[in-house]
């Protein structure tokens, strides 16, 4: 652990991609509060206050210190000289909390909200929406059978409490081994890449991030279609939606694009059968109750498909996070990350450092 006196907040970068950010967060206490106060933003659609308050709880994220005087945070980017965020700040220093995130999280439009957005398929729009309705609760909005649900939205209840709690880095790792498998049954050469937060080194997540290749992989290749098929008929699929490449139009000259987010995807939940640990316990049911025990989880997963020559790339924004992302990349050749940060004039920064 560094000293705050003797670091020099004028190093820190300006740009979330060129701050080496790990998963060490000395500043949790700061940042917590300033997620819950960002979040809180954008329910009420203040889309400013938000991003000011998500851009400060990253700075403080890549401090090799934890803050304990106002003086710490003097030089550096996105402390919001303007803003209220500094009385935040000071207020967590001299009570070691903030009476008014406290607020935010009694606030009965911030737990409805939360509470909302917590459902697959559920975001602002349709939060607003059952909040107007007068819905405060999941419960509330179940028993509604007038409600029409999203495609997205009925899984979504359906696995409510599996999709909640969070991915383990066992159950990433057995996701992966289906996915490799099964990708490789149509592609032998395929080289499949855990992405997202696994890959920066996180040890649980919200769903599983993959990214799929292959030298001789054509654009038009049906992986993903044939993928979705075989768990169809072994009877995984929970959900699914394909999502086509949008790469042609993003390859047009002079065009400035989010080079991330063209390629082929799919974004699917899927039934992870779980290995049981105590046998001898579940020798001695009956055989009718066997049938009542559930034994797999589901799991959301997303999927994408990238032409091998944009695979650096597809890696780099793949693995996130959104924060640490670098925005309007233009296409040039570029066979791994380190590449691509050389093209741009930036320093590397490794995929564990990139959690901004
Ligand atoms: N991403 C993207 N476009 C999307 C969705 C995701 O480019 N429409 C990228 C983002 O860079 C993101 C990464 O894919 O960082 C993984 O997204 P996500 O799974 O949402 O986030 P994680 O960082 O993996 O965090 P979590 O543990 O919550 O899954
Ligand atoms: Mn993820
Ligand atoms: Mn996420
Ligand atoms: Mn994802």
């Amino acid at each position: 652990i560094v000293k705050a006196s003797s670091f020099v907040a004028g190093t820190v970068s300006q740009y979330a991609c060129q701050r080496r950010t790990t998963l060490n967060n000395y500043n949790k206490k700061f940042t917590d509060a300033f997620d819950i106060l960002a979040e809180n933003y954008e329910f009420r659609e203040n889309e400013v206050s938000s991003l000011a308050f998500m851009r400060a709880t990253s700075v403080m994220k890549c401090l090799p210190f934890t803050v304990v005087r106002m003086k710490d945070l003097e030089g550096l980017p996105c402390m919001g000289v303007r803003s209220n965020l500094l009385l935040y700040v000071q207020e967590i220093i001299e009570e070691g909390e903030s009476s008014r995130v406290k607020d935010v999280l009694t606030d009965e439009r911030y737990q409805s909200f939360k509470l909302f957005i917590s459902v697959f398929g559920v975001g602002l729009k349709t939060s607003e929406k059952w909040y107007r309705m007068g819905f405060r609760t999941l419960e509330e909005v179940r028993a509604d059978k007038t409600l029409k649900l999203s495609r997205m939205q009925k899984p979504g209840f359906l696995h409510y409490e599996d999709l909640v709690s969070c991915v383990s880095k066992g159950e990433a790792d057995a996701v992966s081994l289906i996915v490799n498998n099964t990708v490789r049954t149509f592609l032998p050469d395929a080289l499949v890449t855990i992405t997202g937060g696994f890959r920066r080194g996180k040890k649980i997540g919200h769903d599983v991030d993959f990214l799929i290749t292959s030298p001789g992989l054509q654009e038009e290749e049906e992986i993903l279609h044939k993928v979705i098929d075989l768990w169809e008929k072994q009877g995984l699929l929970l959900y699914y939606d394909l999502v086509p490449s949008t790469f042609e139009q993003a390859k047009l000259p002079s065009r400035k694009v989010d080079a991330f987010d063209h390629f082929q995807k799919c974004f699917l939940i899927l039934k992870l059968h779980q290995q049981r640990v105590d046998t001898s316990s579940s020798s001695t049911l009956k055989e009718s109750d066997k049938a009542e025990v559930k034994d797999w989880k589901a799991i959301r997963v997303d999927l994408v498909v990238s032409p091998f020559e944009q695979y650096a790339y597809a890696l780099l924004g793949w693995t996130g996070s959104r924060s640490s992302n670098l925005n309007n990349m233009i296409f040039l050749k570029a066979k791994s990350e380190e590449e691509i940060f050389a093209h741009l004039g930036l320093d590397y920064i490794d995929p564990w450092e990139r959690n901004a």
